[in-house]
């Protein structure tokens, strides 16, 4: 396959389409391999640093398992609790974790901050979610979309809902595979427009189309794949009611999914909120695949895992 070694993940954008096509084929073998009981200890002796900030379910639980049946390691580590919460630098923190652990993984605020971990780390690190993206989801999400659609290029994606971290990684997942793309969103709340010119550009490589509107029907119709998230995202709990306003239109409920093609299939990446963002006939009913979604983010996890480190 590809060589990855040693690289970086903090945002889809970096790869080729042929590299998250390797990934993508890695997770299924990976994925057939835990099915069958097959083991697949890859990184034996391996250990793997996990720094959270934010809370989480999925990509705590989901890395740790990773680790574990790749036959190395998990340390999960509390932001809190690290000098860094007492003013060590990133850079020292960086240095020094790279004497310890073979990769770090990292949730938090600022994207800014990771790529300052990555920049003085000698080994990978791995976006587990910024305020920006959250490539391992999107990953998971690809994953998903292959499994129930049999293909990713020429289908349609809508995204409806805040332009916020899911939002720009499906961008720029969506325009890598030749998925094409709709986001609707109120005006104010519209992905950031360097984020979406940078996925135009490879869309048009691949053919496919990026379009941004604030017409919900609109993003919906035609769509294989409908996809939306929670209305105030982690570190926002203060806009909350602000943003359930603005965001009603919004909603992913029967009137909005009957402009789906009749076979579409809904993602959200949870938490979600029903009665929000998403009505309960919708995420609990027949054409959802959410659980999949989840569990496919340990899947594509170890690909990455087993590819980088
Ligand atoms: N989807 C996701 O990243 O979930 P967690 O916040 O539970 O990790
Ligand atoms: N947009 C959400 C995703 C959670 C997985 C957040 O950042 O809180």
């Amino acid at each position: 396959g590809m060589n990855m070694k040693g690289r970086d993940f903090l945002n889809l954008q970096d790869y080729t389409p042929g590299e998250i096509g390797a990934l993508l084929e890695l997770a299924e073998e990976l994925k057939e391999k835990q099915k069958s009981n097959v083991p697949h200890p890859y990184l034996q002796g391996k250990t793997l640093g996990m720094i959270f900030q934010k809370s989480s379910t999925r990509t705590r639980v989901s890395f740790e398992v990773a680790m574990y049946q790749l036959g190395g390691r998990p340390l999960f580590l509390n932001a809190g609790d690290l000098q860094l919460n007492r003013g060590e630098s990133i850079a020292d923190t960086a240095r020094t974790l790279s004497r310890y652990l073979d990769g770090i993984m990292i949730r938090t605020y600022s994207h800014a901050d990771v790529e300052e971990l990555a920049k003085y780390a000698a080994i990978p690190v791995i976006n587990g979610l910024t305020d920006l993206n959250h490539p391992c989801q999107i990953m998971a999400d690809l994953m998903t979309v292959k499994e129930h659609k049999g293909q990713l290029a020429g289908l349609k994606l809508a995204y409806v809902g805040d332009g916020n971290n899911i939002c720009h990684s499906l961008l720029f997942g969506c325009a890598k595979v030749g998925m094409s793309i709709s986001v609707a969103s109120p005006k104010d709340y519209w992905p950031q427009e360097q984020i979406v010119n940078q996925a135009r550009q490879d869309a048009l490589s691949a053919g496919a189309a990026v379009r941004i509107t604030t017409d919900p029907v609109e993003a919906v119709s035609g769509a294989d794949v409908v996809v939306t998230d929670v209305w105030a995202s982690m570190g926002q709990e203060v806009e909350k009611a602000e943003r359930v306003a603005v965001f009603a239109p919004y909603q992913v409920n029967r009137k909005l999914v009957a402009h789906a093609k009749p076979d579409y299939i809904f993602l959200h990446c949870l938490p979600a909120h029903r009665g929000e963002e998403v009505v309960e006939e919708v995420i609990d009913g027949s054409h959802s695949v959410v659980w999949d979604e989840a569990e496919n983010r340990l899947h594509v996890q170890k690909a990455v895992l087993a590819a980088l480190l």
